[in-house]
């Protein structure tokens, strides 16, 4: 168990959905092998602080830590990934230009994908021309796994430096952007990687919309806001080992800044309050 502990921590398995089912997994591990619950449960929960689908997922397996009860927890999660991505597909008009941030795919989520099940589906459905890929430092999640996922689909798509998304815009070849999230709090402030808030007020600026693609394990009603979401720092030698260097891995997009939710249970908009209070 403390292996996956380390193994997320490391970011071997990352992606809010993903880590939830890998602690889902690991808290069946620790149960078959007769270790202390609380114990496992509070070192995987202090593994990656934003993502409220550790915990979220943590929590699900207090009662039945069994493997199948994980394997459970882990299909249904594919499946709310199936049906948020044929929600937001309806989003998409013909032709669709999309840009995306970080991974969001099968990669991030044990299967199909958030934001990248939506493009998936949207592909699927002939509605999307292309995706921009969005390189997202420091770690390239976007240029080492995004564009890999994006290219085993057949789906078009071309990597950017992240500082090349605001003359893409500006030049109209940006129709939408859509991203998954590690956290969404109940007035719909959402953390996700680092960058997003950037491409959320250029995307504003634009007049383009920004679609943020999640399942309710990510939405966290405990958290009213933004400033109340726990914010990763890394180590700063992800950035540099030569010089000082200050690494957050999230930032908080505001509300008003995202055009629309999508959870397995359809497209949410503001205010969100109300129409994230509704799903529970
Ligand atoms: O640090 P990471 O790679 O775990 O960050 C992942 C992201 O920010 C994803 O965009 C987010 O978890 C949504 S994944 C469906």
């Amino acid at each position: 168990m403390a292996e996956v502990a380390d193994a997320i921590r490391e970011l071997a398995i990352r992606g809010a959905p993903a880590i939830g089912v890998a602690a889902a997994y690991a808290l069946a591990l620790a149960a078959a092998r007769g270790e202390d619950l609380d114990e496992a449960a509070a070192l995987l929960a202090a593994s990656r602080p934003t993502a409220v689908n550790l915990v979220w997922a943590l929590e699900q397996m207090r009662d039945d830590p069994s493997p199948a009860h994980a394997r459970a927890l882990h299909e249904e999660e594919v499946e709310r990934c199936r049906a948020m991505a044929a929600h937001a597909a309806e989003l998409f008009g013909q032709g669709t230009r999309a840009l995306t941030h970080c991974n969001a795919g099968a990669l991030a989520t044990g299967g199909y994908g958030s934001a990248i099940g939506a493009l998936r589906t949207a592909w699927e459905r002939g509605l999307l021309e292309c995706v921009w890929v969005d390189e997202t430092r420091p770690l390239l999640q976007g240029s080492r796994l995004t564009a890999w996922e994006l290219e085993t689909a057949g789906i078009p798509h071309a990597v950017i430096a992240d500082s090349a998304a605001a003359s893409l815009m500006a030049a109209g070849e940006v129709d939408c952007v859509v991203t998954g999230a590690d956290r969404i709090a109940a007035n719909g402030d959402t953390a996700n990687k680092i960058g997003t808030y950037s491409l959320a007020v250029l995307a504003a600026h634009h007049g383009i919309p920004l679609y943020v693609v999640a399942p309710t394990s990510t939405v966290d009603l405990a958290t009213p806001g933004g400033p109340g979401i726990p914010i990763e720092e890394r180590a700063p030698a992800e950035i540099t080992t030569r010089f000082a260097a200050r690494n957050p891995a999230f930032d908080v997009t505001p509300a008003d800044l995202i055009a629309a939710i999508v959870t397995e249970h359809g497209v949410h908009r503001a205010p969100y309050a109300q129409s994230l209070a509704a799903l529970v």
